[in-house]
């Protein structure tokens, strides 16, 4: 693995993540966005996206990147893929299901809602019913990874009950896709989003669908927006390699190297060991020195994980952050809306050997902010 090899804090967090020094290197360059270098770039990382899902074009399915962060490839999915008139169910246990349906509220899309508590996954049967009941129902919406709480959404199961009933099928897989084993097709998933800055570890910039192409091509006509517009930004890419708009072309010269060092660590199964590997180091550190998870186990993901704050009346998270971040580690605050959590990813660029020096900065920290209990009451 190549090295960070750089002075920059780490970055424990859902992104923007660590990069490799080479995926920095690879955007010192300016290249047009018209330029033959350019274009095959484009058509290479497409071809690549779709082999890190298992997939080809000969298979019938399309990647699709679009300008923006990864909530713009949400937007675009949840504005392209049902027809004037159609209706959308969202799955929702965290921000991240909520923010699907604010999209849809403001497009003012017809849509149902499923709910569950944060630390619950969406129970497949609860889909089964709710499509059963309501006809109107073109289209299901669900989050993979729900980076809330770091959550584990079981796609596959629920991906099977959409297609017993005919709908089509849309995963959020922002934080999931590239370190995530799952079955697309046996998912029989239609559009997923990810974005440039996750599991691939290229930096912001883009967001990318990768699309069944019959799902995309019924969506011809069903775009409200001009720059979301997945339909016609995959044929403008297809007939010429061109972006409709002006690409970001420096982070996909980074994300074409981000690729690269995918394939070379063994693709998703390569570096979802790793990503769990920290994980497993981060959890049993943790534990170690009192702090209690949010989620039981069976479904926490290695993605990202919650832990309570604790309860010892010197515990500020502030001030928590700030030292740690003095020592060189970033952290995130906690998004569960009912329990007073922060977060610790452990994507990105990071190794065991990095996960360990946090454990020990946040032992040191805990030392200096006169913290004794570290369990949550
Ligand atoms: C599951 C999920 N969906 C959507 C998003 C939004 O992505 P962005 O902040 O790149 O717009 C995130 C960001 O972390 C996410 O984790």
């Amino acid at each position: 693995m190549p090295a960070t090899a750089s002075t920059d804090k780490l970055l424990f967090t859902p992104g923007p993540l660590t990069t490799s020094m080479s995926v920095k290197q690879a955007m010192l360059r300016d290249l047009g966005s018209r330029d033959a270098e350019f274009i095959a770039t484009v058509r290479r990382v497409r071809s690549r996206l779709l082999a890190a899902a298992g997939l080809s074009r000969q298979d019938g399915y399309e990647a699709v990147l679009l300008q923006g962060s990864g909530t713009y490839g949400i937007e675009a999915v949840l504005t392209c893929a049902v027809p004037p008139g159609g209706k959308w169910l969202a799955v929702a246990n965290g921000t991240y299901g909520e923010r699907m349906v604010k999209i849809l509220r403001m497009h003012r899309i017809d849509h149902a809602v499923i709910r569950a508590p944060e630390n619950q996954p969406t129970d497949p049967t609860a889909v089964d019913a709710a499509l059963a009941t309501d006809p109107a129902i073109t289209a299901v919406a669900v989050v993979h990874c729900e980076t809330t709480t770091g959550l584990m959404n079981p796609v596959e199961q629920i991906g099977r009950v959409v297609h017993q009933h005919g709908r089509t099928f849309f995963v959020d897989s922002m934080s999931a896709f590239g370190a995530v084993e799952f079955g697309f097709r046996a998912a029989h998933i239609d559009f997923l989003v990810s974005s440039s800055n996750k599991c691939i570890e290229g930096v912001p910039g883009f967001s990318f669908c990768i699309a069944r192409r019959e799902a995309l091509l019924a969506s011809e006509t069903w775009s409200r927006t001009l720059v979301l517009d997945l339909c016609a930004q995959w044929k403008g890419l297809d007939a010429d390699g061109q972006f409709r708009f002006t690409p970001p072309t420096h982070a996909i010269l980074a994300f074409d190297q981000a690729l690269s060092e995918l394939e070379a660590e063994g693709g998703p199964a390569g570096r979802a060991a790793r990503y769990s590997a920290c994980h497993r180091t981060l959890v049993a550190g943790m534990k170690a020195m009192g702090f209690e998870m949010f989620l039981p186990p069976e479904i926490q993901g290695h993605i990202i994980t919650s832990f309570r704050c604790p309860a010892d009346p010197n515990f500020q998270f502030d001030a928590f952050y700030r030292h740690l971040s003095d020592r060189g580690y970033v952290i995130y605050p906690g998004k569960v809306s009912q329990a007073d959590c922060f977060r610790i990813g452990t994507i990105g660029r990071l190794t065991q050997a990095d996960v360990t020096s946090l454990l020990d900065a946040i032992a040191d920290v805990l030392s200096e902010m006169g913290i004794t209990n570290t369990s949550a009451s």
